[in-house]
């Protein structure tokens, strides 16, 4: 957890008299540029809040992990994760005003991702961003955790990147998406299995290497052969713009424990032998990846690439788009601005622009959102 402890100075969870209407419908509105967002997340186990400026200035960029929690089961539980989020959610949002030098009246608005995630966790994030936006009496806007990530690349840019192709890989997600502005996107391929981190998190665990695993396979991969094994790689000659990683993670399964009822011992797991095992299941996530991206950008004829979510701070993929496309724009979101954060929020921003606002019915939507479009 990066936040050490909770400021003693309040956020000011006063009472107050929640009289914001969401406009009904108020076309493009100019918002000063210095204007302050509170921006929320908490839709799987980091638990974050940030301070963001009209003009996409990071005041502030909270992010509680919850890393410790899930390591010893090797993935997210997600009854933990809801917990957690609830006692550390006013801890955080106290440290981003606080750390942002920022009062609730100086806020235009709270941002909170409300889909996809895990339902218990996404309603502790709501909750706290209705009550402060009723105590605070100020407008609500509901985020999209997957246009966020592909927003961290926009706001990376300092100039808007869209159309564009985008890639979101994650621990939940490895979906393709073509991204027509930054409230209009659509998903146009998807694992039909385990998402990309979420298999980099498992074979970390078969390889006895820690959790979060993608970090952990990165390290060990550095010294071993990427081409020591040869893995498979799926749907690489279809059309289709799906992914599965299930059979690839079998097959590292198989390799470090041996094949169930054969009589062929397996070879034991040396530092060596993790080293290759990393680097050729990496190898083979990485041609998948990176194979997929130019596909869909050639089936849809667009000329950007935005790539985010926590796989993609993986440095090896990250070189291999940058080799394989030089006649297209590639935008990666920066490290910080990979893993789960709530500075990428501030897409919110542009649908405020728009007069899009919630109200207090607003309701998570855990499930994978085929049509992002406001
Ligand atoms: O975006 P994120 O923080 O959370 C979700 O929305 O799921 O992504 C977390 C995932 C984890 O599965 C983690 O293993 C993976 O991102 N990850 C990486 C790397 N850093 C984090 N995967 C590969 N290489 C990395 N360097
Ligand atoms: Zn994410």
């Amino acid at each position: 957890m990066f936040v050490t402890q909770s400021s003693s100075r309040s956020a000011g969870l006063g009472a107050g008299r929640f009289s914001f209407q969401p406009p009904a419908s108020t076309g493009i509105m100019q918002i000063e540029k210095n204007s302050r967002l509170l921006a929320i997340e908490s839709s799987c186990d980091e638990t974050a809040a940030a301070v963001v400026t009209r003009d996409l200035r990071v005041l502030s960029n909270v992010v509680a992990s919850q890393a410790a929690l899930h390591e010893r089961f090797g993935g997210v539980v997600p009854e933990i994760a809801s917990r957690a989020h609830v006692s550390r959610i006013l801890p955080v949002i106290d440290e981003a005003l606080s750390r942002a030098d920022t009062k609730p009246e100086d806020l235009a608005a709270i941002a909170v991702v409300t889909q996809p995630g895990l339902v218990g966790s996404l309603l502790v994030g709501l909750t706290a961003a209705k009550t402060l936006a009723m105590a605070w009496d100020l407008p609500l806007i509901a985020v999209d955790h997957i246009e966020a990530h592909l927003y961290a690349c926009r706001m990376a840019a300092g100039h808007d990147v869209f159309p564009a192709i985008g890639l979101v890989v994650s621990g939940g997600h490895t979906n393709l998406y073509d991204c027509r502005s930054a409230g209009d996107f659509e998903l146009i391929g998807s694992t039909i299995d385990d998402a990309a981190g979420e298999a980099f998190d498992k074979v970390a665990q078969i390889l006895g290497l820690t959790y979060p695993g993608g970090p952990a396979i990165e390290r060990a991969a550095r010294t071993g052969d990427p081409s020591a094994l040869r893995f498979p790689r799926a749907f690489l000659k279809d059309e289709r713009l799906d992914f599965s990683f299930s059979g690839l993670k079998t097959a590292v399964l198989y390799e470090a424990t041996g094949i169930p009822g054969s009589t062929r011992q397996p070879q034991e797991l040396t530092e060596g032998r993790v080293a290759d095992i990393a680097a050729s299941f990496q190898a083979a996530v990485v041609d998948v990846l990176a194979a997929k991206s130019l596909q869909a950008l050639r089936q849809f004829g667009r000329k950007a690439l935005c790539v985010g979510g926590g796989v993609a701070a993986n440095t090896v993929l990250r070189s291999r788009l940058l080799a394989i496309t030089e006649d297209i724009e590639l935008y990666v979101a920066p490290l910080e601005y990979c893993t789960d954060n709530a500075a990428m929020a501030a897409v919110a921003w542009e649908h405020f622009a728009q007069g899009h606002v919630a109200g207090l019915d607003l309701d998570v939507r855990p499930g994978l959102v085929r049509r992002v479009s406001k």
